[in-house]
């Protein structure tokens, strides 16, 4: 979707819908009055009928609306005139979005950035356009065989004229974030046969191709050998598909200024391994890379917006399939870090994949190191979709990053990394056990990368419940990019 920003009076703008706010208690926003004194109050009469109250999301095509240039009018209730809350704005923003596609419109206009939203700035509202009308018009179609291409494509922001360029800034990192998240969505949502280790380091170079600020680095297996990788080269040992070790640089400062590290898991497909998994479901398992996804999409959206900052992103990218050659249960692996590993369930192949490239990560120098992953279905059965886990080393990064998820809904709960919980991964036989039990499941998935974020602060995203939907709605959710970004965008505004 394209995205403008547009000044002068209601009545007089160029539109197939020009859609504009009807306050709590049947009163006309000011882009409203201006249309209805125009039309001679017709606007006045339909709300005094009782057709639209006001109430925030309620909803009314009118489809002529005389003495204006706007072909139709969207009448939609913004609750409250003093201010209403966030979660109620980006509801009525879906609203809009849901109105024009229902009637097949191609192009409107909002006027609703003259809404107030509590505790949000322009920056927000501009961002909640952007992001949920792309969000509503995005498609995955590129296995279909027939395809509609038509759809909404243009929607044009209407300000006062001082607020212009403050809204273009904005729309231009909104714009970046849209890039990113639909970058993530290809990726993740792609077949698992068309999406390959081989296809993430393609789409990485393909990247910093496009960027001056990218830089692309893919090490081979027999690199990874070389640096000691026993851990991440026995997930890959099953399968037919090269690993690959993905890293891209975004260097938004001359200076040295260390860069924040993210690292994302890229379990093209998981099919548990010699610990193989039920059948029902597995095909979900495509999203195992989602976290590998949202780096890449972090670091093409960072290209975009050019922030003052340095930031890395690494992905360890492989399958996890069983064959003659792959894990057993029982073997033991030595890691990057020289801790050993023995390997009790091959389905917990996401931690050996991490544990070196968190290993490796430390090459960078980091300022932060977060690493994103569809690590455990307990996450899912503790938070559901609604939460990504949290655990971290540090106090700080985790309370920001929480914040992140707090600003743009993009939330995170944190869970406790007590020591205590460590011995559930004794092993007696080697350092540690791949596995710590039944219980806590993804707080003993974190103690194990902690092992290997000993010397940098460092925060871990469990996003099994939240990266993506199931049944029919088996689509990556974009998530958590929006909480990524904001809080490198926040780092980089300080600094
Ligand atoms: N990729 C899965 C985690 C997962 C499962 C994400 C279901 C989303 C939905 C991961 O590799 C895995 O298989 N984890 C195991 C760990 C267990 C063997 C300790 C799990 O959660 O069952
Ligand atoms: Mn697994
Ligand atoms: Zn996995």
């Amino acid at each position: 979707m394209e995205f403008s920003v547009k000044h002068g009076q209601a009545r007089k703008q160029k539109t197939a819908c020009l859609i504009v706010g009807v306050y709590a208690g049947r009163t006309l926003s000011e882009r409203a009055a201006d249309l209805d004194k125009a039309a001679r109050g017709a606007l006045t009469r339909l709300v005094q009928r009782g057709d639209v109250s006001g109430k925030v999301g309620e909803a009314l095509l009118v489809p002529e609306v005389s003495g204006i240039d706007a072909e139709r009018v969207l009448l939609l209730g913004v609750g409250k005139r003093e201010g209403i809350a966030a979660e109620e704005y980006q509801k009525l923003i879906g609203k809009a979005a849901e109105a024009l596609k229902g009637a097949s419109l191609r192009s409107g206009m909002s006027t609703l950035l003259d809404v107030t939203v509590k505790g949000r700035d322009l920056r927000w509202v501009v961002d909640q356009h952007v992001s949920i009308f792309a969000a509503q018009t995005y498609k995955f179609t590129e296995f279909k065989s027939k395809s509609d291409s038509h759809g909404l494509a243009r929607l044009a922001l209407l300000v006062d004229e001082k607020s212009v360029t403050d809204v273009r800034a904005a729309l231009a990192v909104a714009r970046g974030k849209v890039t990113g998240t639909q970058l993530l969505k290809d990726l993740a949502n792609r077949p698992a046969n068309h999406c390959t280790p081989s296809y993430l380091a393609e789409q990485a170079e393909a990247l910093a191709e496009r960027h001056d600020s990218l830089t692309c680095n893919v090490l081979e297996e027999a690199d990874m050998e070389a640096l000691g990788m026993g851990s991440l080269l026995s997930v890959a040992r099953g399968s037919r598909q090269p690993a690959k070790l993905i890293t891209l640089e975004y260097k938004g400062r001359d200076d040295d200024a260390k860069p924040i590290v993210l690292v994302g898991k890229g379990v093209t497909f998981d099919s548990g391994g010699i610990s193989l998994k039920p059948g029902p479901a597995m095909d979900e398992m495509k999203f195992d890379m989602t976290g590998a996804a949202s780096v890449l999409g972090v670091m093409a959206a960072l290209a975009e917006i050019g922030p003052a900052i340095n930031v890395v992103g690494v992905v360890p990218a492989t399958e996890n399939l069983p064959d003659g050659n792959a894990s057993k249960p029982s073997d033991v692996v030595t890691s990057m870090s020289g801790q050993t590993i023995e390997i009790l369930n091959t389905d917990a192949e996401g931690r050996l994949i991490l544990c070196d490239a968190l290993t490796y990560s430390a090459r960078f120098e980091p300022d932060v190191v977060i690493d994103i992953a569809t690590l455990t279905g307990a996450c899912v059965v503790a938070l559901g979709d609604q939460a990504t886990g949290l655990l971290s080393n540090n106090d700080e990064l985790a309370e920001a990053l929480l914040a992140s998820g707090q600003r743009t809904g993009d939330r995170a709960w944190r869970l406790p990394l007590w020591d205590e919980y460590q011995k559930q991964l004794d092993s007696p036989v080697a350092d540690m056990a791949n596995v710590g039990g039944r219980n806590a499941g993804t707080i003993t998935a974190a103690c194990f990368l902690a092992r290997f974020t000993k010397d940098y602060r460092w925060a871990h995203l469990d996003i099994a419940g939240t990266a993506w939907g199931s049944g029919k709605n088996k689509y990556a959710t974009g998530r958590p990019l929006p909480m990524l970004l904001d809080y490198i965008l926040a780092r980089a505004d300080r600094a």
